[in-house]
């Protein structure tokens, strides 16, 4: 026998049993982004590995360790997306977008790629929806784009979910205070793991985000950054929580948050669920004031986030049922096969879910099947070409086929 596959590790497929609980959260997510006038934007699977290198940082993880880059047949280095805010903010600058009114609000959903070890909740493939809105520092934006995934998660109704808060401050203002978190960890480099350690340089603040044991202790009194931003970086800070308290969004301030990519300015957010293992995050962003112009474009601040719908869905846990058909048509013999194939597809038009039997079933194989796909209606077409309706209760009864479309759209 031929060897059989499997998916790719990491990977996995959607049954169709799994859909319905899928494009519930999608469903609910695009109502919310329609209603806040985020206008869904698509962008490649895969782009420049230049682009992520640039925009994401050469120092995290994602581009060190993660991204699945490859060499196409024209020699161009390209890599399957492991983020979607690079891409979006190519795509703002490459299409002139700051010409249009501010901020340009966005949102998308699809697939992201990352080669990380598989676990629960972390997948080589796993799918992201998230919002951006670009070419706003007021934190108002902050705060309605923060909104968006706060009502999307009571929404669903997805439980023990935490919104933590923090703030990066600008650029220029962080320089001071990363000298400082810098010389602590090299007073302590002995304690540090070797990953620290290696880049106290190019990237000290995920000291915070490590699991291992001796850097915990270190980072215990290491200097946060919420007690050394700039005034201006304090005052933005101070109106986005109050904001907040003002669209009654709950929050923690968490002194030490930081994220995975190099991009955050300011505000940074994280919204974990409790019920989740250790890929407890179901979604986080933050503001990336820099990063268009570091991407050729014109300074233009912006601030979005992303949330993972596997995560979700494992917050979730539940199973939403499949709704039945409207219809099964069962016929008595060949002769009704043609009888049935048009009534299907003119009861299909008027908007009916209609099913009929392909497999050749006897009959009672038919009413089986017409069980198996809940239809709240069967109808029989007999051997003399009679048309009878039977609803999940009560007796069938004669039909013209004519009368079809009002008898079951008024149920
Ligand atoms: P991120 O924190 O890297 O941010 O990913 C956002 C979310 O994607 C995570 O909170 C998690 O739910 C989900 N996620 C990430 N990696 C995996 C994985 N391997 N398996 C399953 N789910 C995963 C970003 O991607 C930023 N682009 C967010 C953003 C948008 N910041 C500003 N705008």
């Amino acid at each position: 026998m031929a060897e059989k596959f499997k998916v790719p590790r990491g990977t996995f497929d959607v049954l169709p049993q799994q859909s319905a609980e899928r494009e519930r959260v999608l469903a609910a997510a695009r109502e919310i982004f329609g209603r806040a006038g985020y206008r869904n934007i698509q962008t490649p699977s895969f782009e420049d590995t230049a682009l992520f290198e640039r925009g994401v940082g050469k120092s995290t993880d994602i581009v060190r360790k993660e991204m699945f880059t490859f060499e196409d047949k024209g020699g161009r280095s390209l890599t399957l997306r492991p983020e979607g805010t690079a891409p979006i903010c190519r795509s703002y600058v490459e299409h002139g977008m700051h010409k249009l009114p501010q901020p340009v609000k966005l949102s998308y959903a699809g697939p992201f790629f990352r080669h990380e070890r598989p676990q629960a909740g972390r997948y080589r493939q796993f799918h992201q929806i998230g919002a951006e809105a670009i070419g706003s520092d007021s934190p108002l934006a902050d705060v309605e784009v923060i909104s968006l995934l706060s009502d999307l998660v009571e929404e669903l109704g997805v439980p023990g979910v935490e919104l933590r808060l923090g703030s990066l401050g600008s650029l220029e203002a962080r320089t001071a205070y990363l000298d400082e978190l810098k010389s602590h960890l090299r007073s302590r480099s002995d304690d540090l793991s070797e990953d620290v350690r290696d880049r106290i340089e190019i990237n000290p603040l995920r000291a915070f985000d490590s699991d291992d044991e001796g850097t915990q202790g270190v980072m215990k009194d290491a200097p946060h950054l919420l007690d050394h931003l700039s005034t201006e970086d304090s005052e933005h800070f101070a109106e986005v929580r109050e904001l907040l308290g003002a669209a009654s969004v709950e929050y923690v301030i968490d002194p030490t948050l930081v994220r995975g990519l190099d991009y955050y300015t300011r505000t940074i957010f994280s919204f974990v669920c409790s019920h989740l293992g250790a890929q407890s995050e179901i979604g986080g962003g933050g503001r990336y004031d820099g990063l268009i112009s570091q991407l050729g474009g014109p300074d233009t601040p912006a601030v979005g986030w992303a949330a993972g719908i596997e995560r979700i869905l494992l917050a979730l846990d539940e199973e939403v049922e499949i709704p039945g058909i409207d219809l099964f048509i069962a016929v008595a013999g060949p002769d009704q096969r043609a009888k049935a194939v048009a009534l299907a597809a003119e009861l299909r038009h008027h908007g009916l879910a209609v099913e009929m039997d392909l497999a050749g079933r006897s009959m009672k194989g038919q009413l089986k099947q017409a069980h198996r796909t809940a239809a709240t209606h069967t109808l029989t077409l007999d051997e003399a070409g009679a048309a009878h309706l039977k609803g999940v209760e009560g007796e069938a009864r004669d039909v013209e086929p004519a009368e079809l479309p009002e008898l079951l759209l008024r149920n």
